[in-house]
């Protein structure tokens, strides 16, 4: 990282970790610590803990930890530079431009810029002379110039190399342009756009940037290879992690936000009034998707196709919103249409209606479930209020379920006393399991502590004792001679602890004290994570010199044993030698 370290103390000591974590987290003061719900997974209970003394936080229940940095990069998706760029540029602390030499984050800084320029010369050529064909087809779906220009909506025109010629003609070059995925590379060796002949839609992040591309292929275009193609992952890209239209909805979702199929029905949906609406890109909606929506709603209404497949795909959407807290309805767009082509029929008041007949997600599932089931029968009926039993058990609210049991019972004639009778079995029977999986995961937790450093599980010992001596070390800089005399970097016995001893000793060897920033570049985000754990942890009870010293004693010892020969699988000869060996050492140790 070419940013002087001054500069980045400096900026640390502007923003300090509470200020900088409070706009994010409601913290609360436990001791000298302060603690809060993880914002980058789903809890109930805090397990977020903030350390104001070393200027650090970590998640002991899924392991995220770090600096100022780390935090303001992982909530902002950014990189680290872009982070520290950040905190410098809130707090007016000038970081000299040149400085960055983060070869990322200048990728992606010209993957950004290659995305605006093909998302222009994209646009221009859809309202050009030789455009005309996307336009009409585009006007002939319904859409006002005016939208078109809002979504920034463009084509490609019918050519293997125009938008290659173009950006080149720019200043950009063949390996930045294959990066942000708008050109490919044939196995013959030779560059392509990989955008022809289509419709292009830009794919606009939060910041307002433009991320990638969804190009749609003209009708009855055999020739084509796919009705859409979409730019694959990229350094600014990650399919499952954004949504088409949220640059748009997140001003007007507070409420609620409607999640549509496809970018085609965003586009009609937002020009008809609903601009509130957004689509996963190309994928079945993620979790991460879901958890970016929480971020600017309260409720979620899925639209959905009246078939199997969309009974299918609220199970599945319900499953990912299950954790988020969001109110979850669901509506059935009417005659298997998608919402793009009912609006174009039925107008934009009768979407309207559809949306407010929007259901919460027990009644949509109470209606699906009687589908393929012949109620006018009594042993259909009966299966039909057994199912209708397990959905209504699921819900955690109790004047719901009253309300739902009601219903069924008006409806098919089932005794109250009994239908209430079986809900509450189900859910005893529920609560058992989730019990058993609760006490399964406090035995095993969620977050496995060992992921970040793998060769834990093979050498427990040595990794809990180096884990000390980099503890007490973190707090007590003045044992550095002591612990550097005894054992040097490469005698741990565990990489990740060695390289982070190494890091360590190459600070205090130069005069300085250990700070977790100065890991930023050697560590991955668990690792950086893992190494909060360990300085935070109170491993180092005791006298610190004197734990230190054991410690020291138990690596060394591990450290032997692990390249001490496997006398298993040793040949006669090499045994024989082995033992000369160990006699020896015998022999040394007691004259020496
Ligand atoms: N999709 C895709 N690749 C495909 C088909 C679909 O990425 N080969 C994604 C697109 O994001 C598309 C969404 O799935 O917007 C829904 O697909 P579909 O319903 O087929 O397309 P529409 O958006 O309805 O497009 P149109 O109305 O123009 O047919
Ligand atoms: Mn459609």
């Amino acid at each position: 990282m070419a940013i002087s370290e001054s500069t980045i103390n400096e900026i640390k000591y502007r923003n300090d970790i509470e200020s900088v974590i409070s706009p994010y987290v409601s913290l609360k003061r436990r001791g000298k610590n302060l603690v809060g719900l993880c914002p980058f997974h789903n809890e109930k209970t805090p397990s977020f803990t903030v350390y104001p003394e070393n200027g650090s936080f970590y998640c002991f229940g899924c392991g995220v930890g770090g600096d100022v940095f780390t935090f303001v990069k992982l909530i902002e998706n950014l990189d680290y530079i872009s982070a520290v760029r950040l905190l410098a540029e809130r707090s007016g602390i000038a970081v000299e431009e040149d400085a960055y030499d983060n070869s990322l984050s200048k990728l992606k800084e010209k993957i950004y810029d290659i995305n605006r320029e093909s998302a222009r010369f994209f646009h221009n050529f859809l309202m050009s002379e030789n455009g005309k064909w996307a336009l009409d087809y585009l006007a002939g779906r319904g859409l006002k110039i005016a939208t078109i220009k809002h979504f920034g909506l463009g084509a490609a025109p019918d050519s293997w190399d125009a938008l290659t010629e173009h950006l080149k003609a720019k200043g950009y070059s063949l390996t930045d342009m294959l990066a942000a995925n708008v050109i490919g590379k044939s196995q013959r060796g030779s560059y392509y756009d990989r955008f022809r002949k289509r419709v292009m839609f830009p794919i606009i992040d939060i910041r307002g940037r433009v991320i990638g591309f969804s190009g749609r292929a003209m009708p009855g275009d055999d020739k084509a290879g796919g009705k859409y193609v979409n730019t694959s992952d990229t350094p600014v890209y990650k399919k499952s992690e954004n949504l088409f239209g949220l640059n748009f909805a997140k001003k007007y979702c507070e409420d609620r936000v409607i999640l549509v199929e496809g970018n085609m029905d965003v586009v009609s949906l937002h020009q008809a009034g609903f601009q509130n609406t957004v689509a996963p890109l190309g994928t079945s909606f993620t979790p991460a998707q879901a958890k970016l929506l929480s971020r600017y709603t309260k409720e979620i209404v899925l639209t959905l196709d009246a078939d199997e497949a969309g009974r299918k795909a609220v199970q599945k959407d319900g499953e990912v919103l299950k954790d988020t807290g969001l109110n979850v309805k669901v509506v059935t767009v009417p005659d298997g249409k998608d919402p793009d082509e009912f609006i174009k029929k039925h107008g934009a008041a009768r979407f309207g209606a559809v949306l407010d007949g929007a259901v919460n997600e027990i009644e949509y599932k109470l209606l699906t479930a009687v589908s393929d089931i012949d109620v006018t029968s009594d042993a259909g009926k009966v299966k039909y209020i057994s199912r209708a039993a397990d959905i209504i058990a699921a819900s955690e609210n109790p004047i719901e379920r009253d309300i739902y049991v009601g219903r069924m019972c008006d409806k098919y004639g089932v005794s109250r006393t009994v239908l209430t009778e079986r809900i509450a079995e189900i859910r005893r029977a529920n609560a058992k399991k989730t019990a058993r999986k609760e006490i399964n995961s406090i035995i095993m937790p969620k977050f496995d502590t060992n992921a970040p450093n793998p060769e834990k599980r093979l050498h427990p010992a040595a990794a809990a004792a180096e884990e000390s001596v980099i503890a007490v070390l973190f707090s007590h800089p003045d044992f550095f001679g002591e612990a550097y005399g005894k054992l040097k970097p490469e005698q741990m016995v565990t990489s990740l602890n060695s390289r982070i001893y190494g890091r360590m000793c190459g600070v205090l060897s130069e005069g300085g004290t250990p700070d977790i920033s100065d890991f930023a570049e050697i560590l991955s985000d668990s690792q950086m994570g893992y190494l909060v754990s360990v300085i935070n942890s109170d491993l180092a009870r005791g006298n610190p010199l004197t734990v230190l010293k054991d410690c020291i004693s138990v690596i060394l010892n591990e450290k032997e044993k692990k390249n001490a020969p496997d006398v298993k699988n040793m040949d006669i000869d090499d045994w024989a030698e082995n033992l000369k060996k160990l006699a020896e050492k015998k022999r040394g140790k007691r004259n020496g």
